[in-house]
């Protein structure tokens, strides 16, 4: 068995449905269940035997222990950090917490594990951390994209504390031999992404009749890669990776926010047009920027496909549409994340954030 940490958040709980479906082999699944985490992505697994859950913290090191000790997993797939930037902004103890203090944990407790096990059980472990590209910091327009030895220049909290969270990894192979994988992935959208984060944000907003924040001028550029693309790459590194590399994971698509916001608005215009016959994009309004705001960021997945044969199976346009469509429906997933705590949050994030 494998055990996943953070599997009950966006990617992680996409993987854990992708991983049984696949390959069927049995996922111990490690989750703080904290407000990004939900075990309604998990709910088609009620009954599912190859399904463990546990609720706790990467940081627990005795939890992992004994945890690592009875299920024995052959690999560790280390999902768990705090993702959001915004929140990072407002406040990075979580992140400090999580990303950086509750990696080296998990490192230690994984380490010594690792270094107890027999020879042949040993060699065939791995330990995969699942990053992002936000670590290289920011693109000028004409910048060739992130390869995987770029310089590591984050520029947020978040970004900041991923990025130490690499480093801590690299080092536990290099000094302890601990044999480590790491993915750096463009930016996610699919089913089951928490309505913070700017795709599932425009399409419930849309919906609700309410505004389309667009930070800035809208003019920053992603690369965008549907969920199951990168649960697949993860999949694939982790049979095949060469143990102590970084493997860059991108979809080859860099689209400005605004194009990306208006892609959104076209497709529930066909799918489920307003009832007073406007297009959505009326929504859209321009507010303050984030601080800080990474202006372009672009992958060269170049490396993943050569050594490892792996590319993306959905275009943006099949991805895009799948992701609206799930989220018209599914209007009971949304109805309940947006909690008392999702409320709160949007409330202070976009109250200050008036109209530029
Ligand atoms: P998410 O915020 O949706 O989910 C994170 C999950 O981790 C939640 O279920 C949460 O409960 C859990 N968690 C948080 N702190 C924990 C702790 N201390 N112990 C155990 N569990 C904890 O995040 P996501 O978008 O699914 O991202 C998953 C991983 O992929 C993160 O490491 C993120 O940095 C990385 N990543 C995300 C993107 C993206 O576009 N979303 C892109 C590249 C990489
Ligand atoms: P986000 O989904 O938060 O991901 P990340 O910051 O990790 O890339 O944001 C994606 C882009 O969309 C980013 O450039 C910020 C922008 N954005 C908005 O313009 N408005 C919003 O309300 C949000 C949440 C994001």
């Amino acid at each position: 068995m494998i055990l996943i940490t953070g599997g009950a958040g966006f990617i992680g709980a996409n993987f854990v449905l992708d991983w049984l479906a696949k390959t069927g082999e049995p996922v111990l699944n490690l989750d703080k269940l904290t407000y990004a985490g939900n075990l309604e992505n998990l709910a088609s697994l009620e009954g599912h035997t190859g399904h463990v859950f546990v609720q706790g913290d990467i940081g627990d090191g005795a939890l992992v222990a004994s945890l690592l000790a009875q299920h024995r997993p052959r690999a560790v797939v280390n999902f768990a950090a705090e993702s959001h930037v915004d929140r990072s902004i407002h406040g990075a103890e979580d992140f400090i917490q999580t990303n950086i203090v509750g990696t080296f944990r998990l490192l230690e407790a994984v380490r010594a594990h690792w270094s107890a096990l027999p020879g042949a059980e040993q060699a065939a472990f791995r330990f995969l951390h699942v990053s992002t590209d936000e670590v290289y910091g920011s693109l000028a327009p004409n910048e060739p994209a992130f390869t995987e030895t770029h310089r590591t220049e984050p520029n947020s909290p978040y970004s900041a504390s991923k990025a130490a969270s690499d480093h801590l990894v690299r080092a536990w192979h290099h000094t302890h031999g601990l044999p480590v994988l790491t993915t750096n992935c463009s930016n996610n959208y699919g089913p089951f992404h928490f309505p913070e984060k700017l795709i599932p944000l425009m399409i419930v907003n849309a919906l609700a009749g309410k505004p389309l924040p667009v930070y800035g001028d809208g003019q920053q550029v992603r690369d965008w890669l549907y969920v199951g693309d990168h649960c697949s790459a993860i999949r694939r590194v982790l049979e095949a990776g060469r143990v102590g590399e970084t493997y860059n994971v991108g979809g080859w698509n860099e689209k400005p926010n605004l194009e990306i916001v208006h892609t959104v608005c076209a497709l529930l215009d066909e799918l489920r047009p307003r009832s007073d016959g406007q297009p959505y994009a009326q929504q859209i309004t321009f507010v303050k920027d984030r601080p800080g705001h990474d202006r372009r960021y672009a992958i060269d997945a170049r490396k993943i496909e050569r050594e490892l044969g792996w590319k993306p199976a959905e275009t943006f346009e099949s991805g895009i549409r799948k992701t609206v469509q799930w989220y018209l429906d599914h209007p009971e997933w949304v109805a309940h994340v947006q909690s008392g705590a999702y409320r709160e949050w949007v409330q202070a994030q976009y109250a200050a954030a008036a109209p530029a």
